[in-house]
């Protein structure tokens, strides 16, 4: 793949005061989640302290001074438990300890406390709706057998003839295969995920009284915040004899009529997390990971009442195109004022496509045809003709500008303030992805946006530890470093850091108008009297509108135009 050498280009053309430079720091008011920029740490890919080759919290601690340069106010940590990494941690064992690979329980406060220190936040991942095969409580429900209390905790069901001793229903795991998996004393445990991540069972109140327990473990070590995996999946209903098909369930959707997502007394479980969350000073946060039919359904778990905010990846799905990026913001900033929350905003995280990879793609207006081309492209090992690393990079920095401009709280995924793109070249024997081995391969799957970050030009894992790293990185990392970026004008690093500064400056209130754009193929919107964004999505210039440079997401040709795949911010 070309890379990009952030010393050949020369667009950086901002100034700004000394003032704007200084130190932002997180912002002291309970709030601080509506506007916020979080950045997300897979922590087995961040930093390694022992050489191991698996990245660790004292790695994360090693880096805190690195966070607070990026102008971020919080980091939130996925998952860093104890788990089998069946699903990358997503499979948790103890919700309530540090994976001992990954450190300890002390090594986890040192580093929030050094994380406030700097002004950060910090927000764990709580993935209640699965536990890991090696949970304690599916190893007692494996032993203790058919009825037991212990088999309860999880959905456990009797086969379903015809034929004897098949499967209660032909579902299939979001990872591929079946969803059901049968134990040896012929019962089936469901898992929509992997077959290492069981299901639980919500309606079983020991579960949800343990949740609250690791809600309360994690709020009185320091944690700011929670963000929830596969929050609207809790609550299931299974009652139906026989079960519904795939098919029937696909049609049906999410909401309250489908078994498990989006079921209406999942609201429940949330309203008591609340009451939880509300019990400290100030109270802690909560963003869901939530997949639902409608902007009102998924509004619903965003109230003050519930966990107070929830994800939106639409942005992430849209076409680079001016309509879209549009409309998706049109249609967000709606969804959130229907619940009082904000909006959220993200292009990137550990489960898609980095995004200068999916832009370098002919952009698609369907969100499951974009994951399917850039998932073809990767698996072709990028040799299709038609990709375009530099317009997808220069795409890629024009969509983090307007972003950062938007009301409401963005979330940034590692790697991504370098302009990462994907690594699309990982051989089968380094693969960790349970997407890939369940779909025997057909599936790339995720691991591609996992690679260890690069830190350094040299050395064994390019900074990212002592030792190697446990995902093999690519050559051309080195010149993608943080080292090769610091103290580039015109590095991806360095438009990060200047566009979280100026956010936290220029930010004011939470409304967003809309200006006429100078061509049908840009966007211009004002967040504040001395501020606007004006990104050009077409591959032809397109006329500049008045108003003072603050900064550009690419190189200027001259004053009267913006080049194309660019994005401005102005006082103005
Ligand atoms: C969503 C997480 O983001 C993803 O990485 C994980 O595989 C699934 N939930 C299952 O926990
Ligand atoms: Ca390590």
């Amino acid at each position: 793949m070309a890379q990009f050498r952030f010393r050949d280009l020369a667009w950086c053309t901002c100034t700004h005061s000394g003032a704007i430079m200084e130190s932002m720091g997180a912002n002291s008011n309970k709030d601080w989640w509506r506007d916020a920029t979080v950045y997300q740490i897979y922590p087995r890919s961040f930093a390694d302290a022992n050489g191991d080759g698996i990245g660790d919290i004292p790695g994360i601690d090693s880096r805190v001074e690195y966070l607070a340069s990026l102008g971020i106010d919080a980091v939130w940590l996925s998952p860093f438990y104890p788990s089998q990494l069946a699903d990358g941690g997503y499979d948790v064992d103890n919700y309530r300890d540090v994976d001992h690979r990954l450190g300890s329980l002390t090594d986890f406060d040192r580093l929030v406390a050094h994380l406030h220190d700097a002004g950060l936040r910090i927000v764990i991942d709580i993935v209640p709706n699965h536990t890991g095969s090696n949970h304690p409580w599916f190893r007692q429900a494996l032993a203790e057998g058919p009825g037991s209390p212990a088999r309860d905790r999880y959905i456990f069901r009797d086969p379903v003839g015809p034929p004897p001793g098949a499967p209660p229903s032909d579902w299939q795991s979001i990872f591929g295969g079946p969803a059901w998996e049968q134990v040896a004393d012929g019962q089936y445990y469901l898992h929509y995920y992997a077959k290492e991540q069981p299901d639980l069972n919500w309606a079983n109140p020991e579960v949800r009284a343990d949740f609250v327990t690791t809600l309360r473990f994690w709020a009185d070590r320091g944690v700011d915040g929670f963000r929830i995996d596969v929050a609207h999946g809790l609550t299931k209903d299974l009652s139906a004899d026989p079960l519904p098909s795939q098919a029937e369930i696909d049609r049906i959707g999410p909401g309250p009529d489908h078994p498990m997502w989006d079921r209406d007394e999942v609201h429940e479980i949330y309203a008591e997390w609340r009451a939880v969350f509300n019990s400290y000073d100030p109270p802690r946060s909560g963003i869901g990971e939530v997949w639902a039919a409608t902007a009102g359904r998924r509004a619903r778990y965003a109230t003050p009442a519930g966990l107070g905010q929830a994800f939106n990846f639409d942005l992430l799905y849209a076409p680079f195109e001016a309509a879209a990026f549009r409309s998706t913001v049109e249609r967000n900033l709606a969804q959130a004022a229907l619940s009082g929350s904000t909006s959220t905003w993200v292009l990137s995280n550990h489960d898609v496509v980095r995004h200068p990879t999916r832009y370098s793609q002919p952009q698609l207006a369907d969100p499951d045809r974009v994951r399917e081309q850039a998932q073809a492209w990767i698996a072709s090992g990028g040799r299709v003709p038609h990709a375009e690393p530099a317009l997808g990079a220069a795409r890629a920095r024009a969509a983090t500008l307007f972003m950062l401009a938007l009301p409401g709280a963005a979330y940034l995924y590692q790697g991504e303030e370098l302009g990462l793109p994907e690594v699309i070249d990982i051989a089968p024997q380094h693969r960790q992805d349970p997407a890939f081995f369940r779909s025997a391969g057909k599936e790339i799957g995720r691991d591609g946006a996992r690679v260890p970050l690069p830190w350094t030009r040299s050395g064994p894992s390019f900074g990212f530890g002592p030792g190697i790293s446990h995902i093999p990185q690519p050559d051309w990392y080195a010149e993608m470093s943080v080292e090769a970026q610091a103290g580039e004008p015109a590095s991806s690093l360095a438009m990060y850091r200047q566009a979280l500064k100026l956010r936290h400056l220029l930010s004011e209130g939470e409304d967003l108008t809309w200006l006429d754009p100078p061509d049908d193929a840009a966007t211009h919107f004002r967040r504040s009297p001395t501020w606007s964004c004006v990104t050009n999505f077409a591959s032809h210039p397109v006329p500049r509108p008045p108003g003072r440079l603050l900064m550009a997401s690419g190189p200027l040709a001259g004053r009267e135009e913006i080049p194309p795949a660019t994005t401005l911010w102005l006082a103005g």
